[in-house]
């Protein structure tokens, strides 16, 4: 068994998702707004985030895959889910559950923008500052990390770990 090491509980997760959906609702009052959540990780947050907004949304997800079952990306982002509905003219919010080198997100935020969105802005649930490789603005995050490998809440390690209500650091 990998040791795990309590990161965040329920209580303070419940805590940063209602204080960052604050702020979304009120930065799109009088709006309405695309969340595209990214498979499969950021699911579980995407579904608390979204129940605690107040402005109106519409949903998709695309499934992004570059880890295969490491803990270091490769570098190559590959779609394996793309976007189903149509997000020209909308206001798009992605939301992804860790920003890690932040390859992923720069990817996906050209890929988006090749619809002519009005907007995309960003939401990640944790933004892990040490392997950062592009530079990337995260709109909306909950908790800074500085490194190491988060597990639980929808962040898996080789598959493991989605279903854990609260966040680990992993012991590799
Ligand atoms: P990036 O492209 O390097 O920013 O990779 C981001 C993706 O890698 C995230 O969507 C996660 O799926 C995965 N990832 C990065 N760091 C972690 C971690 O600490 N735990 C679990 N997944 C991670
Ligand atoms: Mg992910």
């Amino acid at each position: 068994m990998r040791e795990l090491v309590p990161v965040l509980t329920k209580g303070e997760i419940d805590k940063k998702v209602a204080e960052v959906a604050l702020k979304i609702s009120d930065d799109y009052k009088g709006r309405d707004l695309v969340l595209v959540g990214i498979l499969k990780g950021a699911f579980v947050f995407m579904s608390d985030l979204m129940r605690c907004l107040t402005v109106p949304v519409q949903l998709d997800f695309v499934c992004a895959s570059s880890y295969g079952s490491g803990t270091t990306t490769s570098g190559t982002i590959r779609l394996t889910k793309e976007l189903g509905i149509d997000i020209k003219g909308r206001d798009v919010l992605i939301v992804e559950d860790i920003v890690d080198t932040g390859f992923t997100l720069a990817y996906l935020v050209d890929y988006l923008k090749s619809f002519s969105p009005a907007s995309v802005k960003i939401c990640a649930l944790l933004d892990k500052r040490e392997r950062r490789g592009v530079e990337i603005m995260i709109d909306y995050s909950c908790l800074v990390v500085e490194g190491g490998f988060l597990v639980g809440y929808g962040l898996d390690y080789a598959e493991d770990y989605r279903n854990l209500p609260e966040i680990f650091h992993l012991k590799l």
